[in-house]
């Protein structure tokens, strides 16, 4: 073989293309459809790894802030979410840790999803956090819980699910967390902050909130949760042998 043997691939080639066979079940869709809930009991049922791309602009909204970025500027960010610190435990172990401290409840709040949607909404920011996001496909499978996850993170997805719900009902299901939680809220208040992110997220130049044309779309509305998952693992287990 000649150093100059093009028809050997590479080991970065061929770790990509290894990748590209490893599953992943893409749940796509607004706040509050249950793509969280769904996500995790998927991922925990199939036995595979989960992605919350959304805590991935939370906590770097959440750096920012604490380091006095302005959540406007878009090169200061790119360069914070490369040096980002994370950990993601699972299990009883579940939460995520920015620098070794637990930061699952800071980045819950309404706030810190209206701030995750704008600094979500910066082009750079989006290609910085790209690669970190592809990085979490690993055997056996992946579940990828996001806006973006069949569109452009992960194109050639297994499985592709759109899940929505109205927006009241969204609104409704907010406020029940909460109310679950011991915290107040004003259901109106709610309504009005989901319709914001909606509109933001939808009508973002970069990777904006919409199905791929080969999703499935389930609206949740009147669904219950178990049969929301057994819909989308059916159509994995039609997908994989
Ligand atoms: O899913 P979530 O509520 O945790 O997401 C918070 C915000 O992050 C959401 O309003 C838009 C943004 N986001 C995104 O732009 N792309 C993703 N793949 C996930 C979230």
């Amino acid at each position: 073989m000649s150093v100059n043997d093009t028809s050997t691939t590479s080991p970065l080639a061929q770790n990509k293309h290894l990748a590209t066979h490893i599953p992943v079940l893409a749940i796509d869709g607004p706040g509050g459809a249950g793509k969280g809930t769904i996500s995790r009991l998927a991922a925990s049922r199939l036995g595979w790894h989960y992605l919350d791309s959304g805590a991935l602009y939370r906590i770097l909204a959440y750096a920012g802030s604490l380091q006095g970025v302005d959540l406007q500027d878009e090169n200061a960010l790119s360069q914070l979410a490369g040096k980002l610190d994370i950990r993601f435990g699972i299990g009883s172990d579940e939460g995520v840790w920015l620098d070794g401290e637990e930061i699952s409840d800071q980045i819950r709040t309404e706030q810190a999803g209206a701030a995750a949607s704008r600094v979500a909404a910066l082009p750079l920011v989006r290609e910085a956090l790209l690669q970190q996001q592809k990085a979490f496909r690993r055997s056996p499978g992946l579940v990828a819980d996001g806006r973006d996850m069949g569109t452009v993170v992960f194109p050639d997805a297994t499985v592709k699910v759109f899940l929505t719900a109205s927006v009241e009902e969204r609104a409704q299901r907010r406020y029940n967390q909460l109310i679950a939680k011991g915290i107040d809220g004003k259901l109106c208040d709610l309504l009005a902050d989901i319709q914001a992110r909606d509109e933001r997220d939808s009508n973002r130049s970069v990777a904006p909130l919409r199905p791929a044309a080969d999703a499935v779309l389930i609206d949740t509305s009147q669904m219950g949760i178990n049969e929301v998952l057994i819909t989308v693992l059916n159509l994995i287990n039609l997908q994989t042998p």
